[in-house]
């Protein structure tokens, strides 16, 4: 036997071998689609044959297109970009695309979609609205008081290296919901922004280009609705999955808020 059929005739035992092996993985899955009538809540369980760097969005994929495929879920990057495919994943909210099977040694994994959000059904929730609504709350765009007068000859300004870091590193966040999810302050009122809207904020706060004074800023989240209502609960911090600096965001803003409060 040559060389390349010794190798190929290993690497097929080794997948055998690794087939073998795999675990079996148990799914309870939240299944409910609040669009027919009469319908309730209840848990569903599929299982799933685990391979090697299995994500939850995966396993799922695998569920949909070989065991159920009525089962709902969002997805569009798989890559932790879209935001798409945020859910309680064994009762932390995270995204299932940037989850491993391999994180939960007993194999068992329970599903519920993002709580705090319009569902609609089983694992698919509208985040798309609570962003919008946000997004008109903290105004999300440039306010420049000379907009009006635009000279279309003018060379673009620059900015400092260091303020273009801070805001990129805010920018990051994918409107994944899950910061909402994991706030009880956000589970308990809804009209708190939360924390998505305070990093949004604190976006335009460091952007030198946004004209906006700290009065206009407080007008804003200067409330219990706002900055002054975040309890410091931190599940923000914990669970978001790209690690936006929120503990240090809104003490920034807490700070700067009471500031403009005084003045
Ligand atoms: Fe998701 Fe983090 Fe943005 Fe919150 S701040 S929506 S957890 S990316
Ligand atoms: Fe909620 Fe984060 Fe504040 S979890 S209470 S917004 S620190
Ligand atoms: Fe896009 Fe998970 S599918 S973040």
């Amino acid at each position: 036997m040559c060389g390349q059929a010794v190798k190929e005739k290993q690497e097929t035992q080794d997948k055998q071998d690794i087939q073998e092996r795999a675990r079996t993985l148990t799914f309870e899955i939240l299944r409910y689609n609040p669009q027919v009538k009469g319908e309730t809540p209840k848990m569903k369980t599929y299982q799933v044959k685990e391979a090697p760097g299995m994500t939850i969005f995966i396993a799922l994929n695998e569920i949909r297109e070989y065991q159920d495929p009525s089962l709902q879920f969002d997805f569009v990057c798989r890559a932790g970009i879209c935001g798409s495919c945020g859910m309680v994943i064994n009762g932390a909210p995270g995204l299932a695309c940037r989850t491993l099977t391999a994180n939960y040694p007993d194999g068992v994994i329970k599903l519920l979609p993002l709580p705090g959000f319009e569902l609609i059904g089983d694992l698919s929730v509208n985040t798309g609205k609570v962003f919008r609504a946000m997004s008109e709350r903290v105004e999300s765009w440039i306010h420049d008081k000379h907009a009006d007068n635009v000279d279309l000859d003018k060379l673009e300004e620059t900015m400092d290296p260091d303020t273009a870091d801070e805001i990129y590193e805010l920018e990051r966040c994918v409107e994944c919901g899950v910061c909402l999810a994991a706030c009880a302050t956000k589970r308990m009122r809804d009209d708190f922004l939360g924390a998505a809207g305070f990093m949004r904020l604190a976006r335009y706060a460091v952007d030198p280009r946004d004209k906006r004074s700290d009065e206009e800023f407080y007008d804003i989240i200067g409330d219990d609705d706002g900055v002054f209502g975040c309890m410091t609960l931190l599940g923000c911090e914990d669970y978001c999955p790209k690690d936006l600096p929120h503990q240090t965001r809104i003490a920034y803003l807490r700070r700067k808020m009471a500031f403009a409060k005084r003045s």
